[in-house]
């Protein structure tokens, strides 16, 4: 269980991360005047907030208390492009973090399910942004 925890409390660090930088970006994207994607990373931060939201859950839910420590400063960009590719980085990055944290966790496990959950839903909105990526604005 105590390495199951790591990941958790690693997942959240990330997710509070990811949550800051998308909610940078959508005030950024709203300076650019470019409400569409704006809107897409008040709604990316949204979800980052509630998956931090089951991680503090689980992590509860094993007698320890979420640990946020310090957060990774993640990068916004300035450009629609550059917010975007900025993005992505951030889900490709989520993607291999619950790759790695599903490796270290046993089987038949509610951490397991809560990891697989997670990593579909960041494959899911890195699928998303990639498309965005490539249509111009
Ligand atoms: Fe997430
Ligand atoms: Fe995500």
């Amino acid at each position: 269980m105590t390495r199951t925890l790591g990941w958790l409390q690693r997942a959240l660090r990330h997710e509070f991360a990811a949550a800051r930088q998308f909610a940078l970006q959508a005030s950024i994207a709203r300076r650019l005047g470019d409400p569409k994607l704006a809107a897409q990373c008040d709604e990316g931060a949204r979800e980052e907030l509630r998956h931090a939201g089951l991680l503090a859950d689980a992590i509860l839910a094993a007698g320890a208390m979420p640990a946020d420590g310090a957060l990774a400063v993640l990068p916004t960009g300035r450009t629609r492009d550059e917010l975007l590719d900025e993005a992505c980085r951030t889900e490709s990055a989520a993607v291999l973090l619950y790759r790695d944290a599903l490796r270290a966790t046993p089987s038949r496990s509610a951490s397991r399910d809560l990891f697989e959950f997670l990593q579909r839903e960041e494959a899911e909105h890195l699928a998303l942004l990639q498309r965005m990526r490539r249509i111009a604005a």
